[in-house]
């Protein structure tokens, strides 16, 4: 009994694992910003070789669940959050580039 209840976990875990299997292929839209819309590519990131852990990690995105982190500015520039890239090293700098992020 035991070992068809685990097989069960492992099953559910192994389809919803497939079907969120996010950054990669699909896109999450940011709406709260007066300055507009924020789509993030998982594509693009994948495709620049971003891994999953980069971003996926206690220090900044923790959780693979949209909304748990409250993404602001001052964060990115300060370096944390997506600014941990986009500082003008790793990728464009947010300061000079809203309109790479911000779409109307
Ligand atoms: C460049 C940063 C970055 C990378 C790389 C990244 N993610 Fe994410 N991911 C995010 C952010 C930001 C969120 C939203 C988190 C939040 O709002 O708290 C997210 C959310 C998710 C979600 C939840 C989506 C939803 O609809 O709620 C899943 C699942 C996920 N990521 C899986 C992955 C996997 C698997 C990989 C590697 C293939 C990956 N992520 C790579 C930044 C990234
Ligand atoms: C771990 C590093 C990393 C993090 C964190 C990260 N990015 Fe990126 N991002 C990249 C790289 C690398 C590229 C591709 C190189 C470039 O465009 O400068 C990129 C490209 C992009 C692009 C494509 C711009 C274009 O016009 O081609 C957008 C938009 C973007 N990132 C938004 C975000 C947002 C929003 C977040 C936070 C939720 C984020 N990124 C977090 C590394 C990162
Ligand atoms: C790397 C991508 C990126 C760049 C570049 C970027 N932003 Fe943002 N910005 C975001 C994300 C993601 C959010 C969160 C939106 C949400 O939660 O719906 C945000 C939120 C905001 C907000 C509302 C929250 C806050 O912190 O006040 C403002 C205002 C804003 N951005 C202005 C700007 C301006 C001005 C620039 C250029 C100087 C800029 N952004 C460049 C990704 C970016």
């Amino acid at each position: 009994m035991k070992k068809v209840v685990l097989l069960i976990v492992v099953s559910l875990f192994l389809v919803s694992g497939a079907a969120l299997a996010v950054p990669s292929g699909k896109t999450l839209d940011f709406t709260k910003s007066p300055m507009g819309k924020v789509t993030f590519s998982g594509k693009i990131h994948a495709d620049a070789g971003v891994k999953c852990m980069e971003c996926h990690n206690p220090e900044t995105f923790p959780k693979m669940k949209q909304g748990t982190v409250e993404i602001k500015m001052a964060k990115i520039y300060a370096g944390e959050q997506c600014g941990k890239c986009h500082n003008g090293k790793r990728a464009f700098e947010a300061k000079k580039n809203c309109n790479k992020c911000h779409k109307r």
